[in-house]
């Protein structure tokens, strides 16, 4: 009896291993060979014997500690030591330098698809002390390497594939953009980034971004939540959202983690409250949503916390910024004893850094800050100037390293033209210590809003000339936006 469950166990670990490729679910084998007859959204097919065989994907190439500093993993952790430095040992390839991931065999994290979960019990109590992203591990979001194998299935040209394989292994946010999404992705990603951590024995970063604020994106249409700008949905927001993060949160206590909080609400508050009825009408609810949160979550030792402030032709111009300071120092203030690290810009823009062909003139509408470093570099000084004592940036590069094709810079919707940029890295700007990390925020390839005019959520900007059509639903996968994105990636991919 005991020999023939094990013999069983076998079978089955043995059916498993060969279960190579996407099509045997589907009652088609596995392809001994690699040649493409046919792609459709389950992958890549061949034919052999006289049968439709499945071609099995490449598997994601793990995350290691390099990639949280721009560079990508070796493929071996045996690979040829060429340099040491106190980050790890580098090695190189393809002409590249890359990171010798410390553990031989084990996984050094990087979950590909699904691989969240787990039963890692949390340790002791983590702090952060200064840059959150300085020294540590960047998780990788399973979700998106979920995506973007869909997107590779949908594709022949084998450099795109390549350049699509590479986006699997950098990081980038997890969006808590509704109650259900935050209950699927919250603790299932903390605990595979506690699993990756136990693992590599480095801190693993996982950043989240808030976003169910009621009455969200009051100015424009393509991201209204689920959330209403009224005091029962108010009340939800508190138990049924913060609340349930708050509790995950502590739980999960040995892990650094950032909070990116509700993007373009606060920058709404600066601008649009007496032109935008809809933003009047939230106010309340996003003045006390970010009080309420600020005092839950930035008392925790281990979380760091970004408001975000729009961009640079969002909050550029000199009367806004010294709004800005008012309004940020107001709500910071509110949150008390709760601390907020700092200030996330460009999130879902497309501004370039930096774009030395632009000054302050016509062109500009006179905006001083016409990209995004001479914005931070502004708002920095702005920011201290209004006694907030925490003045740290984040800076979303996901969609900037090309200058899209936009006629004005305030369009924002899916825009052609666009480039991936600068990868996510700590400190990247050597002089600039207030910046903390160049992080993709904005999920390339997720879309900006729909096109379909008919739509509740339809916006005007998205039917504009420079918006790429047509265009599904905010946050859903944008196949031809996501390769332009890798086309025009900014440094190439
Ligand atoms: C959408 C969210 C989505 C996020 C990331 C926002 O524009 O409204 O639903 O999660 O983008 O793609």
């Amino acid at each position: 009896m005991k020999a023939s469950i094990a013999l069983t166990a076998a079978a089955a670990l043995a059916a498993k291993a060969s279960a190579a490729c996407f099509s045997e679910r589907l009652g088609y084998p596995c392809c001994s060979g690699k040649e493409v007859v046919y792609t459709d959204n389950d992958g890549k097919w061949g034919v052999e014997n006289g049968n439709w065989c499945g071609i099995a994907d490449t598997p994601a190439p793990a995350a290691c500690w390099s990639t949280g500093l721009g560079y990508p993993c070796c493929s071996s952790s045996s690979a040829e030591v060429w340099y040491t430095d106190d980050s790890g040992k580098w090695g190189v390839e393809n002409g590249d330098w890359c990171g010798i991931p410390k553990t031989s065999g084990g996984s050094t994290g990087g979950s590909t698809g699904g691989s969240t979960g787990g039963n890692a019990t949390p340790g002791e109590q983590y702090t952060i002390t200064g840059n959150p992203f300085k020294d540590v591990e960047f998780y990788i979001n399973p979700y998106y390497v979920d995506e973007v194998n869909g997107a590779i299935a949908q594709m022949s040209d084998s450099s795109l594939i390549a350049k699509a394989e590479k986006m699997k292994t950098y990081s980038n946010a997890i969006w808590l953009d509704t109650i259900k999404n935050m209950q699927s992705w919250l603790e299932s990603n903390l605990q595979g980034a506690l699993a990756q951590q136990e693992s590599t024995g480095s801190k693993v970063l996982t950043v989240f971004v808030v976003y169910d604020l009621p009455g969200r994106d009051c100015h424009a249409l393509a991201s209204n939540g689920e959330l209403l700008a009224n005091a029962g949905d108010m009340e939800r927001y508190k138990t049924e959202y913060i609340d349930v993060i708050e509790g995950h949160l502590k739980k999960y206590k040995s892990q650094p983690v950032v909070l990116i909080v509700e993007p373009d609400s606060l920058a709404n508050m600066v601008t649009n409250i007496e032109t935008t009825p809809a933003c009047a009408d939230s106010q309340n609810y996003y003045y006390d949503g970010h009080a309420y949160l600020i005092k839950k979550f930035g008392v925790l030792p281990h979380v760091a916390m970004y408001l975000d402030i729009g961009h640079a032709f969002w909050l550029g111009w000199d009367d806004n910024r010294e709004k800005a300071g008012k309004v940020y120092a107001k709500v910071i203030q509110s949150g008390s004893p709760g601390k907020v690290r700092g200030f996330t810009d460009n999130v879902s823009n497309y501004t370039p850094w930096e774009d030395p062909t632009l000054s302050r003139g016509p062109e500009t509408e006179w905006n001083p800050c016409p990209d995004e470093k001479r914005f931070l570099e502004a708002m920095h000084k702005d920011f201290k100037a209004a006694g907030i004592s925490s003045v740290y940036f984040v800076s979303d590069t996901s969609r900037n390293g090309h200058k899209t094709d936009r006629k004005h810079p305030g369009e924002w919707c899916n825009q052609t033209g666009v480039g991936i940029g600068a990868r996510p890295k700590a400190s990247p700007i050597s002089g600039m210590d207030y910046l903390d990390a160049f992080y993709w925020i904005k999920p390339l390839g997720e879309s900006d809003g729909t096109s379909d005019e008919t739509a509740v959520r339809f916006d005007g900007y998205c039917g504009h000339e420079t918006a790429m059509k047509p265009a599904p639903e905010a946050g859903k996968w944008f196949q031809k936006h996501f390769e332009q994105g890798l086309k025009n990636a900014n440094p190439p991919l």
